[in-house]
């Protein structure tokens, strides 16, 4: 792109924005089972107008917008109580799940550096844990020792933890739930673990922290995964999920403020403004926080714990379907409002392929560890109204896929897939793979299904390298 000599007036570049977005999925079409979570219209009229009064104010500087400061510490107060915490807790209001993460880790690794004199510090995470804890290890230089999950109930061994713990370990992670399966992990036994052996204790409720709390008001038997817990150290909840807010909000909580010290920076050895910075980005809008504010405040609890009741009884919908459908099978039992499942008769991406012709958006899953290939769906409270409709064109999706061809991809590029596995991507193997599989150019293909095919055979560090090269030839 070039900057225009003479800048466009509104008309045109409202008219270049639309025809911009003309291909990406309508989010607000309650077809979308990720990525978004949608409140419906007054809340979000609501959040906007909140986003838009704050959006040019600063967070890089507290004294200078108390107004952020203010609504920080309500949302960091209502977090605390919601899960259990007592005066001691304290937290941050962060840009999502996984800066909550990276920001959990790097307190966990400095307060380890700090009282326990650890130099090469290892964290414990379960197979099923969100790929944000292999990101913070990556950025954080912690060794990440993964652990294996009961296969039936896909949640994380018990067992293998304590015999992983090393006299490095700083920090064992549970989640409540885990996003590609939606069980929560044993975290009782498991913190009780990490109390035992002086290390700390992540819960992962980015997904459940809100929600997890509801539930058990509606009478479902929801086990303690918070502060009631004593070996529970930190916790990740993400309000730009099932709170409603939009994107950009979460929060990170510490069993004490002495804890929540080790995530800070600050910096004076510069010529510039002295800096204290709580999370990781330094200039950051006060638009989110507001925005989070205002749809805690306009939803209210009775208004949570509808969406709550109506999810709950979609969920239940779509459960018996698949466990009803001939075709389908549950990997395990969900425990909230993620849904994972797979076939032994049809190929799974091909029903994502044709529930994507068909305009809605349902997610792939690779094989992993315990875990088959299978369909992820998140239910939010827009997909409730929308379940049964779902749910016709799920059987005809399925019966469409049954006459999808299966396997040609992966059929022509095993020879090339052979070589990438002895000697790995080298030359020009990766622009001849893309090629065969229609890809070249960074352009998106109409049908993914024989993409995740070949995805699927390979071994993960493969999927990532090829990941790399296409996303890097992809941007510019
Ligand atoms: C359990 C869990 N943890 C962490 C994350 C990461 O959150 P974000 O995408 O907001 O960074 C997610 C996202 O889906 C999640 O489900």
């Amino acid at each position: 792109m070039l900057l225009p000599k003479k800048g466009l007036s509104k008309e045109e570049l409202f008219k270049l924005l639309d025809e911009i977005a003309a291909n990406d999925v309508d989010w607000s079409s309650g077809r979308v089972f990720g990525y978004v979570f949608d409140p419906g219209r007054e809340p979000i009229e609501v959040a906007e107008k909140a986003l838009l009064k704050f959006y040019h104010k600063s967070g890089l500087d507290f004294t200078v917008f108390p107004s952020l400061l203010k609504m920080e510490n309500d949302i960091v107060d209502f977090a605390i109580r919601h899960l259990n915490g007592d005066e001691n807790a304290a937290g941050t209001f962060t840009s999502g799940g996984t800066e909550s993460i990276i920001l959990a880790v790097k307190a966990a690794r400095d307060y380890a550096r700090k009282k326990r004199k650890i130099k090469n510090p290892e964290m414990i995470v379960p197979e099923t844990a969100h790929a944000a804890f292999h990101k913070a290890a990556h950025y954080l230089d912690v060794k990440l020792v993964q652990t294996p999950v009961n296969p039936t109930t896909m949640k994380a061994d018990v067992k293998a933890i304590e015999k992983a713990i090393t006299k490095n370990t700083i920090l064992i992670v549970g989640s409540a739930p885990c996003y590609s399966h939606g069980v929560i992990d044993p975290i009782e036994e498991m913190s009780e673990i990490a109390r035992k052996h002086g290390i700390l204790f992540h819960t992962d409720a980015c997904m459940g922290g809100f929600l997890l709390p509801l539930f058990r008001e509606l009478g479902v038997d929801v086990p303690p995964f918070d502060f009631s817990l004593p070996g529970v150290t930190s916790i990740s909840m993400d309000l730009h999920k099932y709170a409603y807010a939009p994107k950009g909000a979460s929060v990170v909580l510490y069993r004490t403020r002495e804890l929540r010290k080790y995530q800070y920076f600050a910096c004076s050895r510069w010529t510039g403004y002295t800096m204290i910075n709580t999370t990781i980005q330094s200039t950051k809008s006060g638009g989110p926080l507001a925005a989070a504010w205002a749809t805690l405040n306009f939803i209210g609890k009775e208004g949570y714990l509808e969406f709550a009741k109506r999810k709950l009884e979609a969920v239940q919908k779509v459960v018996n379907f698949i466990e009803n459908h001939p075709d389908l099978e549950l990997i395990t039992k969900p425990e909230m409002t993620l849904i994972a499942f797979t076939s032994s008769t049809v190929n799974i991406f091909n029903i994502i392929d044709e529930m994507n012709h068909m305009g809605w958006y349902i997610q792939p899953a690779l094989k992993y560890g315990k875990s088959r290939e299978h369909v992820h769906l998140s239910i939010n409270y827009s997909n409730v109204f929308k379940i049964d409709e779902f749910l016709d064109d799920l059987s005809q999706a399925i019966e469409r896929a049954k006459m999808s061809p299966s396997g040609t991809l992966l059929k022509k590029v095993k020879p090339l897939l052979a070589v990438v596995k002895t000697i790995g991507l080298k030359g020009d193997t990766l622009f001849k793979l893309m090629k065969i599989a229609g890809l070249e150019g960074g352009k998106l293909p109409d049908r993914f299904a024989p993409i995740n095919e070949v995805l699927n055979e390979l071994p993960p560090q493969l999927r990532e390298e090829l990941l790399i090269e296409f996303t890097n030839m992809t941007f510019r």
